[in-house]
């Protein structure tokens, strides 16, 4: 019997930026995924967890690529996870994170990250690699995608307190991912200094932390938030939850991670405040302290 377990994350800056190749920042949340993998001789993979979809053909997809992977064939999976499917949390990544884990308590980190890349290319089509690279490594990361891909920790001079508001509807990273990529194909001269900005943000955002520079931190939240809606990634629901977190004084709020549903953040030294005025329109809530 093996267990495996594999944080959720939230982007804090970059996201949709660097699967062009600017730099994210990205953060482990403090839960996640946990698997427990019970070895036999035949059978196949077989799981069981109310939290992950049945009938979704990417997750058998993705079972039989880390069954390959690992060189693991048959065993009886039980999943808990404490993150939305589809909620921008980093579900598919931290899922595939903990089962390498829970099949392989041997691999090395660099490993554990190739096969979860391969799983989230099954999930998302071309991911940049940030979310497995942070459900791999934990913490905060600086990340940039290439080969091979930069993945630097960060450690901030001061306790983060943030604010993740869902919106309750899944969205397909995929599709947003793809329809930024068309944008830029169409109108790079618009849709490229965009990019740029987003991810010359995110450089800035890794020296706030460093610096504990939270309102300059807070501040580049906002912008990126107004650069990724004019790009039509937010939706409704993440910027009525953006509003709530800014008209209770939070320091930055914005969508994380694809957009267009997911969940939003923000960045605030009141966190119990941002928090009830949130649930307070009706959308669930979970305060961390990164
Ligand atoms: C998703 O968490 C982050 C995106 O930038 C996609 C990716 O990096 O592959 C939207």
């Amino acid at each position: 019997m093996g267990t495996g377990s594999a944080p959720g994350k939230i982007i804090l800056l970059g996201e949709h930026a660097v699967v062009f190749g600017e730099t994210a920042l990205a953060a482990a949340l403090p839960f996640g995924v946990t698997v427990d993998a019970e070895l036999r001789s035949s059978g196949g993979m077989r799981w069981s967890g109310d939290e992950v979809p049945r009938g979704d053909a990417r997750v058998e997809a993705s079972l039989a690529l880390l069954a390959r992977e690992t060189g693991v064939a048959h065993a009886e999976l039980k999943v808990s996870s404490a993150l939305p499917v589809g909620g921008g949390l980093g579900s598919s990544a931290a899922f595939a994170v903990a089962v390498c884990r829970a099949l392989r308590p041997d691999l090395v980190e660099a490993e554990v990250n190739r096969i979860s890349l391969l799983s989230e290319q099954l999930f998302h089509g071309t991911p940049s690699g940030v979310d497995n690279a942070v459900c791999t490594s934990g913490g905060i990361i600086r990340f940039r995608r290439g080969e091979p891909a930069v993945v630097e920790r960060v450690s901030s001079s001061r306790p983060l307190h943030i604010v993740i508001g869902l919106t309750g509807r899944s969205r397909q990273t995929s599709t947003n991912v793809l329809s930024l990529r068309q944008r830029v194909a169409d109108e790079p001269s618009r849709w490229r200094p965009v990019v740029e900005r987003l991810g010359a943000l995110a450089e800035g955002g890794v020296d706030d932390l460093r610096r504990g520079a939270l309102v300059s931190l807070g501040a580049r939240m906002d912008e990126a938030h107004a650069l990724l809606s004019s790009a039509s990634l937010s939706s409704p629901e993440l910027e009525q939850i953006v509003f709530a977190a800014k008209s209770a004084g939070a320091l930055g709020a914005k969508l994380t991670g694809a957009g267009g549903g997911g969940a939003a953040i923000a960045l605030s030294e009141e966190p119990e405040k941002v928090a009830h005025a949130i649930s307070a329109r009706g959308f669930d809530v979970r305060v961390v302290e990164l």
